[in-house]
């Protein structure tokens, strides 16, 4: 048996190893003759990245039975349509949390302490002697650190935070108290959380809520101290207020993982300011997660297409 499926990457060796002989796989391109010309017969589609799945697209593929995203975050799927038109999507959570919060402190550590601008600095040719007072940073530990989203990841952040002696306060639509317990963290309120916190982390899903939640209220909400983290999706945050706020030093910097769009503009703003460091999705890219991440999306997928439960079903 061979099954159509439709990917919007190449896929590498290890993931055509893992697909094995059974998935025969046609990349998309959407000026394509050839890869028209197989649409109707394609059964299922792996994702890796963020190509756009609405209703429309599913219409180009009547035989379509199954879309398995490489990734948690499935806001470029249109999920209501599939559930409309009764294909399951698969995603990939758990696997990537402890990678993705790891991350966070990676940002969270080279924001506060200079880390890039000293790399430079020692890499160039202006390092001549060691300055006390040179690029100094602020301290991590014994600091608030405000989660905004406190899921799988958010809490594998919390754990950290622990052993950098943090005080963790996180923000949910509504309190957890097992994780409280479990984390010794407390909720507070948004607004709560942006005023006590030196670094605010973003971890939550990207839904019509959370779009554009980052505001210029609440920019102005936080300490002039505070640093603000994006490990989430760039849309969380009103970048052109991010923008006015890091050039006014209303806050002490931010560290984005991720950017609306993806990449920016070789000319954004973003890019040149000295207090902002922007790096390319990276969350989950470790050698270990992204294994785990697709072997997850391919056996989604392959149980989608025999028609069985597939092993995360977001929808
Ligand atoms: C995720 O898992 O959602 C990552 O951000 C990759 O898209």
């Amino acid at each position: 048996m061979t099954y159509q499926v439709l990917s919007n990457v190449l896929p590498s060796d290890q993931v055509r190893g893992m697909l094995g002989q059974e998935c025969q796989v046609c990349v998309w391109s959407p000026d394509d003759a050839y890869v028209a010309s197989i649409l109707p017969s394609i059964e299922g589609i792996l994702l890796y990245g963020h190509l756009k799945i609405d209703g429309a697209f599913m219409d180009m593929l009547p035989g379509l039975r199954v879309i398995s995203n490489t990734g948690v975050g499935v806001d470029h799927v249109d999920l209501d349509a599939a559930r409309e038109r009764g294909i399951p999507v698969g995603n990939t959570p758990n696997v990537l949390d402890g990678a993705v919060a790891d991350m966070t402190f990676a940002l969270i550590l080279a924001t506060a302490r200079n880390l890039v601008p000293g790399v430079r600095h020692a890499h160039g040719p202006d390092f001549h002697r060691y300055e006390p007072d040179f690029l100094l940073g602020y301290e991590v530990h014994g600091t608030t650190l405000g989660i905004v989203g406190l899921g799988n990841i958010g809490r594998q952040i919390a754990r950290r935070a622990g052993g950098f002696g943090m005080r963790v306060i996180y923000h949910n639509r509504k309190p957890n108290p097992a994780a409280e317990a479990e984390l010794g963290c407390a909720y507070a309120t948004l607004p709560e959380l942006l005023r006590q916190s030196d670094f605010v982390s973003l971890n939550v899903p990207l839904t019509e809520e959370t779009t554009g939640m980052m505001g210029r209220d609440e920019l102005s909400q936080m300490k002039r101290t505070a640093f603000l983290v994006n490990m989430a999706r760039g849309a969380v945050v009103d970048q052109e207020a991010l923008v006015d706020a890091l050039k006014a030093r209303r806050i002490a910097g931010a560290a984005l993982d991720v950017t609306e769009p993806e990449p920016l503009p070789r000319d954004h703003p973003l890019l040149s300011l000295e207090n902002v460091i922007v790096t390319p999705h990276l969350g989950s890219a470790t050698l270990q997660t992204r294994r785990a991440m697709k072997q997850l999306a391919v056996d989604n997928l392959k149980a989608g297409l025999a028609g069985k439960p597939l092993l995360h079903r977001i929808a």
